[in-house]
């Protein structure tokens, strides 16, 4: 009774660490204890040999050996099919780790553009996007500078085959344009967009670079709420030390027209070569939308007011991370690239 016991005990063992591999371990197992002659076969033949007050027992326990058992060999079986559907007749080992593939990493610009959108949308601004080859009203006319107006040289343009009606945009501002003319209102949108001028190429210059518009039109809109929204930019943008200071200016689309510096990152304000000794970086223009832009477009002067802004993504990166030649940005040389990560 006792020895039976044991044997039962002894064989579970057995069975429950029978660790064989390989494409014939289902069918040795079998052999092993199941067969004819296996072990669990074997032992169920010693019942005869069990008291009669003892046979319940021991037939539950022996009962129990041959589930187990036979789960066992089922188990050893089901791995055997998946390791040769998965290619294991192939000498592959699909249950080895995969070589990782490296993760990408965003572009400094995007990185940049996607945390200006993340800090104007918390203002409640959308985001609008226009076409990169634009119309003559759209870039210029509609923005107040009619045909002949000097300030269209302050943009190098590039035209589409020589003719003069069609551009790659000089500017995100012909965004503005294409949602004033939707005729909804209140506007409270940013256009990110990349835009072209014929500029030689140098460390502060590109054919291309990119822009982000802002644009608020409503009731009552003042110089007063351009000033604190982008205010509440640039601290978002460099953090709450950063020192921030308007300059009047000129733009044909704007009256007041200003451009707005912020203290200089890299020497801290005591003159670098970076702020040109003067401790000051221009970011951007903005200004109250003038009227005949939104008469141009549809809408009442009288009525509405509003105030735009616009800024380079390149000024503002290289700023931020501190790098002093834009033409790396377009170079696409991975050991730059590599450097900026990013949630956003
Ligand atoms: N469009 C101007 C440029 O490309 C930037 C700009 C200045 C946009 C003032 C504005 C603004 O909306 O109000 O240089």
């Amino acid at each position: 009774m006792e020895t039976l016991e044991q044997k039962i005990s002894a064989l579970t063992d057995e069975i429950n660490q029978y660790n064989e591999m390989g494409s014939a371990a289902a069918e040795q197992f079998r052999i092993k204890f199941l067969g004819s002659n296996g072990s669990v076969k074997k032992i169920f033949g010693l019942m005869k040999e069990v008291a009669p007050e003892e046979k319940r027992e021991m037939g539950r326990l022996l009962n129990e050996l041959k589930l187990l058992a036979e789960k066992k060999y089922n188990d050893l079986k089901e791995a055997e099919e998946a390791s040769t559907s998965n290619g294991a007749e192939a000498g592959i080992d699909l249950s080895m780790p995969g070589t990782p593939l490296p993760f990408g990493t965003r572009h400094p610009i995007s990185i940049i553009r996607n945390k200006i959108i993340d800090i104007f949308k918390r203002l409640g601004f959308a985001v609008a996007e226009g076409p990169e080859i634009e119309d003559d009203w759209h870039n210029f006319t509609a923005l107040n500078l009619p045909e002949d107006h000097p300030a269209r040289d302050m943009q190098d343009t590039f035209y589409v085959n020589a003719d003069p009606a069609w551009m790659l945009r000089t500017h995100t501002s012909s965004v503005q344009v294409r949602e004033m003319e939707k005729g909804e209102l209140p506007i409270r949108i940013i256009c990110p967009g990349r835009v072209y001028r014929n500029e030689t190429i140098s460390a502060r210059a590109h054919c291309f670079f990119h822009q982000v518009e802002g644009l608020y039109i409503a009731d009552n809109v003042s110089f007063a709420d351009l000033k604190q929204t982008l205010y509440f930019f640039v601290k978002e943008m460099f953090g709450q030390s950063v020192e921030v200071r308007f300059r009047p200016s000129y733009f044909p689309f704007t009256e007041p027209s200003a451009e707005m510096d912020i203290s200089c990152l890299i020497c801290g304000g005591k003159g670098c070569n970076v702020c040109k000794q003067t401790g000051w970086v221009e970011i951007l223009g903005c200004g109250m939308v003038h009227p005949n832009v939104l008469e141009n477009c549809g809408i009442d002067s009288k009525k509405y007011s509003g105030f735009a802004f616009g800024m380079g993504i390149e000024r503002i990166t290289m700023l931020k991370y501190q790098v002093k030649d834009l033409r790396i940005f377009s170079e696409n040389d991975v050991r730059f690239l590599n450097q900026f990560v990013s949630a956003v």
